[in-house]
């Protein structure tokens, strides 16, 4: 992705975005391509420091760019998150709920009941009530512009092996999410998702099952899942946060997806065409 970042020559020129997870992984790529397609943008982080790594990547689009320190888990905050986005750029035309954690592939087989109670509990808060919050503090604004939600979803929205039983219910509760909103705020407001697949991120697991301080990318390194990802050879090692930023821009985009809502992209590298390539799941019993 080459385009500079300058405004008046993308797909979406004069659009406000808000990205929650902007300060890492496919939201600081989203953050990045948005500002390239001519919007302004404010990242959501819980962390103001992670986020600046963000900023500081904008370069010449940094006034464009506005970072918000909120938890997803706190309707407060997120109300404060697009109260400062209005405050500052006047509108909201594009939400991108996308901040979550990861289950480390925990299998049911592998945790007690408390364990898998309390990282429910955990990935729930995060990466279904934060959508829904992130959704319900946003609607007005977006209903005022006629603008849209793309929500990231995930491989593990559609098959399962791309995580443990946490993060797949998790997921795909994300998309009955996604098609209820959708019908909810139709016709004013467009909801769709893309479902993006594996990716060297720093993406995290709860704490309540000690996954806290690791990151996705360790596992890439230890299994090797390029099985699962028949247009893995086009990208040579590894698919980037940076390759999945396409499907978003097309959604979000009135001019090019005035027709779509309730539609998901599955970007995950045609798992569908292939299937997940790993042992059963029960071999291991
Ligand atoms: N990495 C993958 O292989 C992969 C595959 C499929 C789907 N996804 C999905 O992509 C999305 C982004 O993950 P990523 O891979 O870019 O990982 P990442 O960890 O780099 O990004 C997630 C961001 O969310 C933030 N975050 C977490 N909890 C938060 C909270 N309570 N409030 C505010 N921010 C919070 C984190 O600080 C981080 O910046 C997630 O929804 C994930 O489920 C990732």
């Amino acid at each position: 992705m080459n385009s500079p970042l300058t405004q008046g020559t993308g797909w979406l020129p004069g659009d406000v975005a808000l990205i929650t997870g902007g300060g890492s992984g496919i939201g600081r790529a989203l953050a990045l391509r948005f500002l390239a397609e001519g919007a302004s943008v404010a990242i959501v982080g819980r962390d103001l420091d992670k986020l600046a790594d963000t900023v500081a990547a904008a370069g010449e689009a940094a006034d464009r760019i506005l970072p918000i320190a909120a938890d997803v888990t706190s309707t407060d905050d997120m109300h404060r998150a697009v109260a400062e986005t209005i405050t500052r750029f006047g509108r909201l035309d594009i939400l991108v709920p996308n901040a979550g954690i990861w289950d480390y592939n925990r299998s049911i087989t592998r945790l007690t009941g408390q364990q898998l109670s309390d990282s429910f509990d955990e990935v729930f808060a995060i990466n279904v009530k934060g959508y829904l919050l992130t959704v319900e503090a946003a609607w007005r604004e977006l209903v005022e512009s006629r603008g849209c939600v793309v929500m990231t979803l995930s491989n593990a929205s559609f098959y399962p092996a791309g995580g443990g039983p946490v993060y797949t219910a998790s997921k795909h509760a994300d998309r009955g999410l996604l098609l209820q909103l959708a019908y909810e705020l139709a016709p004013k407001v467009r909801v769709n998702g893309v479902a993006v697949g594996g990716m060297r991120t720093n993406l995290r697991g709860p704490s309540a099952t000690g996954l806290a301080d690791r990151s996705i990318a360790d596992s890439f390194d230890r299994n090797d899942t390029s099985g699962n990802n028949p247009l893995l050879p086009l990208h040579d090692v590894s698919v980037e946060p940076e390759d999945y930023t396409g499907p978003y821009v097309l959604l979000a985009s009135r001019r090019n997806s005035s027709t779509i809502t309730g539609s998901i992209v599955n970007a995950d590298g045609g798992i569908a065409a292939r299937g997940f390539q790993t042992a059963a799941g029960g071999d291991d019993l």
